[in-house]
C-alpha cells in the first residue's frame, strides 16, 4: 500500500481526539467516516468541529466555502458500518484496554482487506493490540497530540510485526497532514507518556499531600518552569480518566511503584470529575470549556 492508495478513513471514537483526526484528514482532502457507538455522538462531534470552524471563517482566517469543503468529507457512522470501506482505520475510543482489545479484535474481522489498523492510544502496547488482529503486520501506533489541529507533533510506534511498508505509509501520512513526527519503540506510553504521566502523578500527590494548592502548583509550572501549561491544568485537557487509565497501564506494565496513580485521581475519576470535558476536574469549567 502506498499513501495514495489511502483515499477513505475511518476514525472510532468521536471524542476530543478522534474529533481533531477527523477534521486534520478532511483538511487534507480525505473523506472520513467518524463513528462511535451511535450515531448521534458523531453527528454531535461533527456539528461541534462545524462551530469551531464558523468562529475561524468569523475571524476571517477560513474562508466560508472552505469550511463547507472540509465538513462535507466528514460523515458520522456506527463503528461496525463506518468501517467496511476503509483504506485506514485510525481508532480513538477510551483508553480502558479492556474495550480497545475487544474493538479491535471485532474491527480487524471486519476490515477491508488490506486495511491498515492504527491506534492513537496513549500506553497500551501495539505489539499487543496487533496479536489480536488477523493481520498484525497491518497494526501500528499513530499518537496524534491534543488538541489535533493545533499539535504538531504525531508518535509512530511500531509494533513488533509491524511491516515497513506500514511504517512508512503512516509516516507519510503524518506528513502530509502537516505533522512532525517522532519514533518510538512498543513500550508502556511510549516516549512522551512514559515521562508525562508521573510528573502530573507527583503534582497530584503534592495537592493530594496539601503541600500547595492547585492554582500555586500550576502557577509555579508556568512562571517558574516556562510551562505553557501547568500539571493539573493539563491533566484537566486530557481527561482525568485517561490519565488514570495510562498511569494504571505503566504502572501494571512495568510493575514499579514509582508509576501509582494517586488516590485523589481515582476519587476524582469515580466521582465522574473528569476534567475539562466533563465541566469539573481539578477545576470548573463552564459549558464553552473555559475555567472558572
Ligand atoms: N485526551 C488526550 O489528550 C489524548 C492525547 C493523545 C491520545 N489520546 C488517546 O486518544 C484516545 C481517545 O481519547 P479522548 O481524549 O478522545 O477520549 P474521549 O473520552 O474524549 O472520547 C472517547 C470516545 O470513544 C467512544 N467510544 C467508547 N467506546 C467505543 C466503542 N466501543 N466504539 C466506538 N467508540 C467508542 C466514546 O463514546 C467517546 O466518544 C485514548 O486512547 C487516549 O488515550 C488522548
Amino acid at each position: 500500500m502506498q499513501l495514495s492508495d489511502i483515499k477513505k478513513v475511518a476514525v472510532l471514537g468521536a471524542g476530543q481526539m478522534g474529533a481533531g483526526i477527523a477534521q486534520v484528514c478532511a483538511a487534507a482532502g480525505i473523506d472520513v467516516a467518524l463513528c462511535d457507538i451511535k450515531t448521534e455522538i458523531s453527528e454531535k462531534s461533527i456539528a461541534k468541529i462545524g462551530s469551531i470552524l464558523q468562529r475561524q471563517v468569523d475571524k476571517e482566517k477560513m474562508r466560508a466555502g472552505d469550511r463547507e469543503k472540509l465538513l462535507g468529507h466528514i460523515t458520522p457512522a456506527e463503528t461496525m458500518v463506518g468501517i467496511k470501506d476503509a483504506d485506514l482505520i485510525i481508532e480513538a475510543i477510551t483508553e480502558n484496554p479492556d474495550i480497545k482489545f475487544k474493538v479491535f479484535s471485532d474491527v480487524s474481522a471486519a476490515a477491508k482487506p488490506g486495511a491498515i489498523l492504527a491506534s492513537n492510544t496513549s500506553s497500551i502496547s501495539i505489539s499487543k493490540l496487533a496479536a489480536i488482529t488477523e493481520h498484525p503486520e497491518h497494526v501500528i501506533g499513530m499518537h496524534f497530540m491534543n488538541p489535533v489541529p493545533l499539535m504538531k507533533l504525531v508518535e509512530i510506534i511500531v509494533g513488533l510485526q509491524t511491516s515497513d511498508e506500514v511504517k512508512a505509509v503512516i509516516t507519510a501520512l503524518a506528513e502530509k497532514l502537516g505533522k512532525t513526527v517522532i519514533h518510538s519503540k512498543d513500550s508502556p506510553g511510549f516516549l512522551i507518556n512514559r515521562f508525562l504521566i508521573p510528573m502530573l502523578n507527583e503534582a497530584c500527590f503534592v495537592l493530594q499531600e496539601g503541600v500547595g494548592t492547585a492554582k500555586d502548583i500550576d502557577t509555579g509550572a508556568k512562571l517558574g518552569l516556562n510551562h505553557p501549561m501547568g500539571p493539573l491544568e493539563l491533566a484537566d485537557h486530557i481527561g482525568l480518566d485517561t490519565c488514570l487509565y495510562i498511569g494504571d497501564v505503566l504502572y501494571r506494565e512495568f510493575a514499579d511503584s514509582k508509576y501509582r496513580p494517586p488516590v485523589l485521581l481515582r476519587q476524582l475519576v469515580a466521582a465522574g470529575w473528569n476534567g475539562r470535558k466533563a465541566g469539573r476536574g481539578f477545576y470548573e469549567y463552564d459549558e464553552k470549556g473555559r475555567m472558572k
